[in-house]
């Protein structure tokens, strides 16, 4: 029997929108309510803004203690592995709200969970400098930094407009050292048995996890993406060796001193060492004592994301894109079908399923490539032994089934309503002329694109998630559409401040608008803009479809966004602020010292918690 009712009022975050003033969409679904602020101007500087009559609070910073006694006032200086593990962790990006209790859709109390990607190591201890820190990072600090990333669980409440932490009994860190066991088909591979876990059953960390997505039991999918920029070497004996260039192991070991300090991050000495890292891992902040898994049935690579749509037949499937320029897009099926009325009963639910690879047709046709042992060319013939096998490698094996490569493909996420899925291609500079196709329309592609997946019987509430052939088409080439050289093209029209560049993260608010975080990198300095995020509703009685709802300061971008299932917040991720397109800052050099623009302290990543100032819902 199909589920969806029960996912829909389960999840809490889609309400329907009030059906006044709704519009159709262009492929003729249903529309969504017309945005109702005053876009933001392309600018940049200092500090954060937000539209008209809407309050952005600082909700969680760097070093704010989750659990235990706090300082009087936060100190660097004083970090060290123990506090750094009970305190709030570095560069937050993907945000849930789960709301308490688990099953409700309370959006006044609930769990905020965050994902720390990664350091800036020199703008974190005041003795660093960018030309120091090698020598300066020593086994303390390191260990430091390893418990600075991961994942943090915080029980957060709204009292009136204001959101405040609380030292609950949910609260949790995991770090770069927390223990996960390995599910699915790769657990107890002798390519995962390592000096940690010689049975192949565990790998030790959360690395590097980008953004995220949400189960509709309420647990969370953390996405492991840049892992290999912490190991250092490469091995150049046996099997992992092709495996490592391919992943970039020891190519850009942006973190040598992990590997002084931690010899399992020496890949030349622990070569199946990285086998532990690239995967999808879930956890149930619901159970603070629960292990978190990684289900390596959903395949190993640069997972930037990992978003859940339902199949009308209850299957799960989960949307995943391979940040990487010339990179693929995967989608997972789970075997069995969610049970909305079991809990427990979908603990494990996705350990077993198949895992497709997405290979574009210039005629508008898309097609899902099954990614299993034995099929095609998945076999002893090209190194391939076991579904572990193939899974440890999958950018291996989706080489070798012609996926389509694009251009660093990053969120991936189904419109609830209507089933339309929508694909954020960041950006890809290194695409030429010849390597142009119709899902990857321009080369030096330095705005990036979205692209829009219809499952069969999308627009619809009964889209076949599932199915292995879907159509596509593009839906944004980003840019400035005024700027010939751009070639940029919006459905609509784009407000003043309406147009940007290099899509990342996305969302849909309760009423089925899209929402999209931008991720320009250094890119900013061509732009002349700070990265922020937007809300495309579709022209409706002449409004725009476009608008700049949030700007971040100076070298931060912009990650989550997530809302409150009764859509009035709208948790962000503000992370690096200062940093990107920057030359040499550090500790004592910031562009920013955003939030808390004291003379002494560094800038410090932080989740912003937005309101309507009268209460109103987010962008209506
Ligand atoms: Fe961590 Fe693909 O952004
Ligand atoms: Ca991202
Ligand atoms: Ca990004």
């Amino acid at each position: 029997m199909p589920h969806r009712r029960e996912f829909l009022s389960y999840l809490g975050a889609l309400a329907m929108a009030p059906a006044v003033g709704l519009g159709t969409n262009e492929d003729g679904g249903r529309g969504t309510a017309p945005t109702a602020f005053e876009s933001l101007p392309h600018d940049v500087d200092k500090t954060h803004h937000v539209a008209a009559g809407y309050r952005a609070d600082v909700l969680l910073r760097w070093g704010d203690v989750l659990t235990g006694p706090d300082w009087q006032r936060w100190d660097p200086a004083r970090l060290n592995r123990t506090e750094q593990a009970r305190r709030f962790g570095y560069n937050n990006d993907f945000i849930a709200y789960l709301p308490l209790p688990v099953g409700s859709t309370n959006s006044t109390h609930g769990l905020l969970c965050v994902n720390h990607e990664y350091t800036n190591t020199s703008f974190m201890w005041p003795a660093l400098s960018p030309r120091t820190i090698r020598q300066k990072m020593d086994a303390d600090r390191t260990a430091t930094e390893i418990a600075a990333i991961g994942h943090s669980v915080v029980e957060v409440k709204k009292d009136g407009h204001e959101w405040r932490a609380i030292d609950g009994p949910f609260n949790r860190r995991y770090t770069g050292f927390s223990r996960c066991a390995l599910q699915g088909p790769v657990r107890g591979d002798a390519r995962v048995s390592t000096s940690g876990s010689p049975d192949g059953t565990s790998a030790d960390g959360i690395l590097n996890p980008c953004s995220g997505g949400k189960t509709p039991w309420g647990t969370v999918l953390i996405a492991e993406e840049n892992f290999n920029f912490l190991f250092s070497g490469t091995d150049r004996k046996d099997r992992e060796s092709i495996n490592h260039q391919r992943y970039g192991i020891g190519s850009r070991d942006y973190y040598s001193w992990w590997a002084d300090h931690f010899a399992r991050f020496d890949a030349a000495k622990h070569p199946r060492e990285p086998n532990g890292f690239g995967w999808v891992i879930e956890i149930d902040p619901y159970n603070p004592r629960a292990v978190p898994k990684k289900r390596t049935a959903l395949g190993r690579f640069k997972h930037e994301a990992a978003t859940c749509a339902l199949n009308p037949d209850g299957r799960v499937v989960v949307y995943s894109g391979d940040d990487g320029i010339f990179e693929y897009l995967y989608k997972f099926v789970s075997r069995r079908p969610f049970d909305a009325k079991n809990r427990a009963a979908n603990v494990d639910l996705l350990d077993d399923g198949d895992l497709y690879v997405a290979r574009f047709y210039d005629d508008g046709t898309l097609e899902w490539r099954r990614v299993e042992f034995g099929h095609g060319p998945l076999t002893p013939d090209h190194g391939f032994h076991s579904q572990a096998d193939v899974l440890i490698e999958t950018r291996r094996a989706a080489d070798l089934l012609e996926a389509t490569r694009l251009d660093r493909p990053e969120d991936v996420e189904a419109n609830p309503h209507d089933g339309i899925v929508y694909a954020m291609l960041t950006n890809n500079t290194a695409r030429d002329q010849g390597e142009v196709d119709a899902a990857n329309p321009r080369a030096q592609n330095r705005f990036g694109h979205i692209l829009k997946l219809l499952p069969p019987g999308a627009p619809g509430p009964t889209a076949e998630h599932a199915s292995t052939t879907f159509r596509w088409s593009q839906f944004v080439l980003a840019g400035d559409p005024e700027n010939p050289n751009h070639g940029a093209r919006y459905p609509g029209t784009t407000a003043d401040g309406g147009w940007f560049a290099c899509p990342d993260n996305c969302a849909f608010d309760p009423s089925g608008r899209l929402w999209i975080a931008s991720d320009q990198g250094a890119g900013w300095r061509t732009t002349g803009m700070a990265d922020g995020l937007w809300c495309y509703a579709p022209d409706v009685g002449g409004d725009y479809g476009f608008k700049r709802f949030f700007q971040a300061p100076i070298g931060a971008e912009v990650c989550g966004p997530e809302f409150t299932p009764d859509g009035r917040t709208l948790f962000l991720s503000v992370q690096h602020p200062g940093v990107d397109g920057i030359a040499s800052a550090g500790y004592h050099t910031p562009a920013t010292r955003w939030p808390d623009f004291a003379a002494d302290l560094p800038p410090r990543p932080s989740v912003v918690a937005i309101t309507h100032a009268e209460g109103g819902l987010i962008g209506s």
